[in-house]
């Protein structure tokens, strides 16, 4: 039983001995349950103003009668502040306790079942045929990433989507442009480098030549009729995009239950539009088809163009519907850049108005935009970092400084591949997602700041001061060594934990984990700094090792919540 809940009791108890009877419960003592702001104010206090009302007393009366009235063994003291009561537990009790449940969960600490049964989608990093994963997919995709390992840590079932950019008149030029300039071995050779030659030729000649532009649409009708050749090329194009995109997310350990993407909708989009149709959703506007939202304050959502072709929004519109039927999720998050805010806005807005009250469940995951040094990353403006030869640079980078600090380490390409992929995530999740970020490696790869080194480090340095300690040293613990203010420090971060995977997931917040993880870290070197963990009372070192060791099982978890692995010898 943990310790909000053996207070609630006693408080219950408290009430009933001090004032009679009474029809409060329990539940309603827990929830106001607090945890003070700070430690000197108690490990929990209870505001005494939720009682005032039924027990017909002022707050202040109230917290003096209970405080006399309660019997607890495992309290130190309590004290009665202005109608607060703030209980302080006997800290050897309250370090062994959240110590042993850390190391009783096994590495499962702060998970959860609240999820079995429910399934949640999560449409991310959704890249582009033909086009390089450049850095402005990272947080996308790791946002995404870390999303999944919350929910899954929860013990919800994620279906993870990659929602492809497959679809588009540019696949028309592409393939008309390949015919015409290239070959085989040069697209097998120079993959996405070659198709965006082909198509930066294909929009200069088009320019001038109107026949050619004709012929591109030719290609591109061609595919949506699902002419053989035309298809082949198009999903040949798909596969070594695809490749490409493959050692990337191996790199960051990123993986997809389904790449359906736009053009996987092609033949759903007929029943929705009928749908919306019917509904009298539809109207006319310059020929095209589009639902009205100003009344909604909004642009109008386009569904058929003039010509009958199908947009970005009705693929996303049918795609909804298709989640909905075939997975029935709990909820569908959507990791996507905040340009699009209107986009989704308007998608959320059209399913509610066709009357489906599940436009609830869905929900845009925005986020700000990643710059590099400085440099906005467009594809028009010619600067363009790929992530690929980030984390590449970064692994190199990581390297050195590994060949510095530690020359005798033996798996140094292994962990320099750990801790420079951790560092490039790091840095992205670290800042609230709606920020913009500016990528500076100094800062990534920096051991002592707030970044994945200097959190894997200390892991590090956790598993070589249990290696040192050898197997069974933790066991008759006596957590009378635990009362000091670091490690009573350590023990409060550690219990933190649970909170914080919960308003994660509550907020869509993947950076609260990031920012734990470096809590915790410091809150350890704190205590590791000031106390020696090895020393003459056996016992008293056995509990500074379960202490170690439970660290070093919550930053282990942290950081793979967020994607980041946690090597034991750096
Ligand atoms: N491919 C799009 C892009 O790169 C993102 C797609 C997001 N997902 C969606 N269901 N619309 O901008």
């Amino acid at each position: 039983m943990d310790f909000k809940q053996r207070i609630t009791s006693a408080i219950l108890t408290a009430i009933q001995s001090a004032f009679g009877e009474t029809d409060l419960t329990a539940d309603t003592i827990l929830q106001g349950l607090e945890i003070p702001p700070e430690p000197k104010l108690g490990d929990y206090a209870f505001p005494c103003f939720k009682l005032a009302k039924s027990l017909r007393k002022a707050p202040p009366m109230i917290a003096d009668a209970l405080k006399g009235a309660l019997q607890a063994d495992f309290l130190d003291h309590v004290d009665s502040v202005k109608g607060y009561l703030n209980f302080y537990i006997d800290r050897a009790l309250y370090a062994g306790t959240i110590v042993k449940e850390v190391l009783e969960s096994n590495g499962r600490y702060g998970s959860g079942d609240e999820g079995s049964g429910k399934t949640i989608c999560i449409d991310y990093s959704s890249i582009n045929i033909a086009k390089r994963f450049h850095i402005g997919h990272l947080s996308s995709t790791m946002i995404g990433h870390a999303l999944a390992q919350l929910y899954r840590f929860r013990g919800y079932r994620v279906v993870s989507i990659n929602h492809l950019g497959d679809w588009g008149t540019q696949f028309g030029k592409i393939v008309c442009a390949y015919k015409m300039w290239s070959d085989r071995e040069t697209v097998e050779r120079d993959g996405i480098e070659e198709m965006t030659r082909l198509y930066v030729r294909f929009e200069q000649e088009s320019h001038e030549d109107k026949a050619l532009a004709e012929e591109g649409r030719r290609w591109f009708k061609r595919i949506e009729d699902g002419d053989p050749e035309a298809l082949e090329i198009f999903n040949w194009f798909k596969d070594v995009t695809l490749r490409d995109a493959a050692r990337v997310y191996d790199l960051l350990g990123v993986h997809f239950d389904s790449y359906a993407g736009e053009s996987f909708y092609n033949d759903k989009m007929a029943p929705v539009v009928e749908e919306l149709e019917w509904k009298g959703l539809l109207t006319e506007s310059e020929g095209a088809k589009i639902v009205d939202l100003e009344p909604y304050g909004m642009p109008p959502c386009l569904i058929l163009k003039k010509d009958g072709a199908t947009l970005y929004a009705t693929r996303d519109l049918a795609a909804a519907f298709y989640r909905k039927k075939t997975y029935d999720f709990a909820k569908c998050l959507y990791v996507v850049a905040y340009q699009q805010d209107l986009h989704f806005r308007q998608l959320f807005k059209v399913i509610d108005l066709m009357g489906y009250d599940w436009y609830r469940d869905m929900e845009h995951v925005s986020f700000g935009m990643v710059s590099f040094g400085g440099e906005a990353l467009s594809t028009r403006g010619g600067h363009v970092v790929y992530l690929e030869d980030v984390l590449k640079n970064a692994i190199v980078k990581a390297r050195d400084i590994i060949e510095e600090k530690s020359p005798g380490l033996e798996n140094k390409d292994e962990v320099a591949r750990q801790v420079g992929v951790g560092a490039v995530v790091f840095f992205d999740l670290y800042n609230n997602r709606i920020k913009d970020i500016s990528f500076e490696w100094d800062r990534a790869l920096n051991f002592d700041g707030e970044t994945a080194p200097y959190v894997q480090y200390t892991h590090a340095r956790c598993c070589s001061v249990l290696r040192k300690a050898g197997p069974g040293a933790g066991e008759q613990a006596d957590y009378a060594a635990l009362t000091d203010p670091e490690a009573q420090d350590v023990v409060r971060v550690l219990e933190q934990f649970p909170g914080t995977v919960s308003e994660a997931i509550a907020r869509s917040e993947p950076s609260l984990v990031t920012r734990y993880s470096v809590d915790l870290a410091q809150a350890f070197n704190k205590f590791y700094y000031e106390h020696r963990i090895m020393g003459d009372d056996k016992n008293a070192q056995a509990a500074r090792l379960n202490l170690t060791d439970a660290v070093r099982q919550v930053i282990r978890t942290a950081l793979s919540l967020i994607g980041i692995q946690a090597p034991e010898r750096m």
